[in-house]
This record gives C-alpha cells, structure tokens and sequence, in this order.
C-alpha cells in the first residue's frame, strides 16, 4: 500500500484518534455475539500502548440515524476491549463535548478510552465539517483500522484525515493488501466465486472482475437469473427479470474474454422458502412451476470444488444457497471446504461465506478473511475507499 502506516510515524505521548468498525453483531440480550472485528483491532491498539501512545478509540455500531439510542451503546465493546487488553478500557459518555475532551486530557501513556458511538451524532454520516474540527480537536494523530467502514466518506473515517496526520492501522494494511494483491498480482489460474441473492448486489464486481480473472463461479439466487437468461424454467425461483439482458450480456462477456463461467447445473429445490419445506435435489432442467431454487446441487459443488482446488488465487464473496437455513447451506458449506483445500492464496469477504468458513471449522486454512462486507466489495470493484484515499501518502 503506498499510504503511511502505523510504523511510519512517531505516536509515544501523542493522543492518537483510531476508528475502528466495532459493528458487531449483539444477541437479544445486547450481548456480542462475534466478536471477530474486536479481536483483530488488538494488534494496533496492542502496538499504541507498547509505543507509549494516549489511545482514543471510536467507532459505529449499527444504525443509530443520528440519535442516542442505548441500543446501540459501544459500552459491551469497552468491557470485552477491557477483557481482552487485561486493563480497563473506559468509555466515554459522548464521542465530542467538554466531559469527553476532560476524559481525554486525563489520559497517561498506553491508556485507552473508547468514544462512544459516533453515529449518535447525524453529523457523522453528513461528515460535516464542524464535527469533523471537534473530533479533530481530540488529537494529534489520525489511525484508521475501520477497514470495514473504509467505503463511507463519514465524519470519523474520511473527513478527520484533511485536519489531523492520517495513517493506516495494521488491519485496514492487511486488507487492502491481500485484496490488491489478488486483484492486480494474481497467480493463475484466478478463480472468482460470486454468490448471493442478486445480481444487482454485485453487477459492479462481477464486470471487474470478468477483466481479471480466469474462472467465474456463480451461485446463489443470482445464478437463477443467468440460468433464465440460458433459457431454463426457474419456476418459482427468485429471478430478477429486469436483468436478463445484463445476464445475457455478461455470459456473452465472459465467451469473448475467455472467462469461464460456471453455473449450477443441478439445484435443492422445495416448493416453501422454509427450512422444514421438503425438497429435492434436481438438474435444473426439471424445475417444475411450484418449485423454488434455494442452493446448489451436490453434482454443481462437485464441478465447482474441482475448479476451485486447481486455482492458484480465489477471491470468494456470497453464499451458494439460503445459509441461514440448514437444509440449504451444504452447498455453501462444501464450497467453503474446497477453498480450503485449495493450495493457493484464497481470500473470502461478506458475512455467510465467512461465516461458512468459521461453521465448517476452516477459517485457519484461508489466506485472508476480510472484515469488511461492503468495503471488500468495492474494492472487487476496482473503486477506490474514501476512508483510504484521504489517509497520507508514503
Ligand atoms: C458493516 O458492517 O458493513 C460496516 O460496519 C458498515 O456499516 P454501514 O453499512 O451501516 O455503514
């Protein structure tokens, strides 16, 4: 990466601003129920407090739209940081204002205090520029780590960078480069597997990366969709009719740049999107009009995983099937074990095909496992993320 990280600049008794994305799931009973982006915020914050930094953390939970709403506290974050650094991290009762510039005065050498959630404020989201002064004002040093807020040009992650030194953190380092890495160095044969509902989700990555990659697997919703352009019955199948023509489009792409694109050719069918639904396991020419398609077959995983285990560089992002009910995640979830099994350098982003990985016990035999949904996303779309492009050059 050619912007400045952590080690490029001197942080001991500097009072160093670092967003996080501390967007973590909560359970009914406002627990953290994955704590997965705290865990990989410890090395920076590890690093601020050896190097003798004043650590002033902030970060968004949820969607708050610009209002206190103890729903969606960081308060859980301070106990499970606190938990985890073995020392207490405290958190503040607003993320700009006297008390917190009080808070932050009190601050020694290798303390952490976590702001609380910048979305409290509309400001935020509007990165309006006297918000951006008061968060500014807090310190002396910008670090961004919030890899996974990296596409949002908000307040605490794009416009703090144009009045305070910004840097990278280690993570959003680690992020950018295994992704740039794939997209612009990869080894071949490059296999891209793109899943999910829709096609409109993802019509930006899928053009990208027809211009990089030597194999497209698509499965997912948005595999019905190409298959209707194909001419199959989809019978009660989601499938978005208005993007026919783009599917027929991109397929025709795909022959004219040699890009293999591969479809399921057999589905788990059930005539209710319901985990207890009955079903079936069908090519995809015997769809009848009451049956829906809700993951791929045995016979299409099969064919994808022996495509996947020659690869030498995979980039993968959204599920096969509907993961969130169990009759209709295996084709996810043996996807996920042929990434890993895949020699090559394999990287997996978006919340079901991660959490696939970590279900089948397989996250230590990928590569990288990105933190970041949409931020991921848009850098498979070859876009630039504001909350990277404002931080300094090397
Ligand atoms: C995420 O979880 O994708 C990030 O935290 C960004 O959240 P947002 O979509 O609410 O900006």
């Amino acid at each position: 990466m050619v912007k400045k990280g952590l080690k490029d600049i001197a942080v001991q008794g500097k009072r160093v601003f670092v967003r996080f994305d501390f967007n973590v799931p909560m359970d009914d009973h406002g627990n953290i129920s994955d704590d997965t982006r705290i865990l990989a915020a410890l090395p920076t914050i590890q690093y601020l407090m050896a190097e003798g930094a004043k650590i002033i953390l902030a970060s968004h939970l949820g969607r708050p739209k610009g209002k206190v709403d103890p729903e969606y506290s960081l308060a859980p974050v301070a106990q499970r940081l606190s938990e985890l650094l073995n020392q207490p991290v405290a958190i503040a009762p607003d993320c700009i204002g006297p008390e917190v510039e009080k808070e932050v005065a009190r601050l020694k050498e290798g303390e952490v205090l976590l702001l609380e959630n910048v979305r409290f404020h509309a400001a935020e989201e509007k990165n309006d520029p006297e918000f951006v002064t008061r968060l500014a004002n807090l310190a002396d040093v910008f670090v961004n780590d919030a890899f996974g807020t990296a596409h949002r040009a908000h307040a605490s992650t794009e416009g703090i960078a144009h009045r305070i030194p910004g840097v990278a953190g280690f993570l959003l380092q680690r992020e950018i480069e295994s992704i740039s890495q794939a997209m612009e160095g990869a080894e071949r044969p490059f296999v891209a597997i793109i899943g999910g509902a829709k096609v409109s989700d993802k019509i930006g990555v899928i053009e990208n990366l027809l211009s990089k990659v030597d194999v497209l697997i698509i499965g997912g919703g948005m595999a019905n969709t190409f298959l209707k352009a194909q001419g199959y019955e989809m019978g009660k199948s989601l499938v978005e009719m208005d993007k026919l023509p783009l599917a027929q489009e991109i397929l025709a792409k795909g022959e004219e740049r040699r890009v293999k694109i591969l479809l399921p050719q057999d589905v788990v069918v059930a005539k209710e999107f319901k985990d207890d639904a009955p079903y079936r396991i069908i090519s995809i020419k015997d769809i009848t009009e009451d049956e829906m398609a809700l993951d791929i077959g045995p016979e299409s995983a099969r064919v994808f995983g022996n495509t996947i285990i020659e690869a030498k560089t995979i980039v993968w992002n959204g599920p096969m099937g509907v993961f969130e009910m169990d009759n209709f995640a295996r084709g996810t979830e043996r996807v996920a074990q042929a990434v890993a099994k895949c020699p090559g350098m394999t990287i997996v982003g978006g919340g079901d095909s991660v959490a696939a990985v970590e279900k089948m016990g397989v996250a230590d035999q990928m590569s990288h496992i990105s933190t970041g949904g949409g931020a991921s996303l848009k850098l498979l779309e070859g876009k630039t993320l504001p909350g990277v492009a404002a931080l300094q050059d090397r």
